[in-house]
């Protein structure tokens, strides 16, 4: 456990890779806020976290959960903008309201958070945000136009959001798992598991908790000039991209 604990903010941290990395920075010692959507979530509050209902498609919400977060636990020092959605159609049949939403929950959602953590972060010159990405966003997926431009599009934020702030001691990095045994996985069937995992040079997908050791250590004193990076968590699955 680390001596200094630190004000961590994880948004979708109610299940699957979220509660992961909760998990991972509250046994280390930090002081650790997740978002819910729907009625607070009991494997969270076992660990010690607080729970804050927050949909980051309302940026209304997000500042509340901010507010709730700060008089708790001080000011955001971690951020980790996880919370994501799929709606998979082939191009030709995709809704312009499936593709707007998976971008207004992955990417814009994202933009609220870190807008609203850059705030502090600056004032305190020192920051850390990690952005959770895919290796779809790199490797692209048929049936999933939405999905991959609103990863890729998370790493053009991040490299930007590094460049701006970097100065101000805040770093800003992406993390791009691959095949993670989550729900959003396990709505696939057998077929479409079988041809992902089918293309892992490990053979096989990732723990919720090796993404989260990834993300604990871009967070880390160790990851200190470390920005602007995205780092795959994917068995080799986008390797050379
Ligand atoms: N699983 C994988 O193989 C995989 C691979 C690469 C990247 N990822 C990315 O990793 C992240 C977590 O995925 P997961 O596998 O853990 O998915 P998951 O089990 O489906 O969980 C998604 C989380 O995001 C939250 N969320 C969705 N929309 C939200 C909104 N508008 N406001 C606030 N929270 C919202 C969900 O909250 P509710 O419980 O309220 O729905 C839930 O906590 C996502 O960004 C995903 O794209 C996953």
């Amino acid at each position: 456990m680390r001596i200094v604990s630190r004000s961590v903010l994880v948004t979708g941290g109610n299940r699957g890779i979220g509660l992961a990395v909760a998990r991972a920075f509250a046994e280390a010692g930090d002081r650790v806020a997740l978002t819910y959507r729907t009625g607070p979530p009991e494997a969270a509050t076992g660990l010690g976290c607080l729970a804050v209902r927050c949909d980051v498609t309302d940026a209304g919400q997000v500042d509340r959960a901010y507010k709730e977060v700060e008089a708790a636990h001080g000011p955001v020092e971690v951020l980790v903008a996880n919370a994501g959605i799929t709606r998979d159609q082939l191009l030709l049949r995709m809704a312009e309201k499936d593709f707007s939403d998976v971008l207004d929950t992955n990417v814009m959602g994202a933009f609220r958070v870190a807008k609203r953590a850059a705030e502090e972060m600056v004032e305190a010159r020192r920051g850390r945000i990690v952005l959770i990405s895919s290796v779809v966003g790199l490797l692209g997926a048929a049936g999933q136009t939405n999905y991959a431009a609103s990863k890729a599009g998370l790493i053009g934020f991040a490299r930007s959001v590094a460049r701006e702030l970097g100065s101000r001691g805040v770093t800003c990095n992406v993390v791009a798992p691959g095949f993670v045994e989550t729900d959003m996985t396990r709505a696939l069937n057998d077929k479409q598991r079988a041809a992902m995992l089918g293309k892992v040079p490990l053979g096989r997908g990732a723990r919720a908790e090796e993404v989260a050791a990834a993300v604990r250590f871009l967070a880390s004193e160790d990851a200190a000039y470390i920005t602007g990076a995205v780092l795959p968590v994917d068995g080799g699955l986008g390797m050379g991209h």
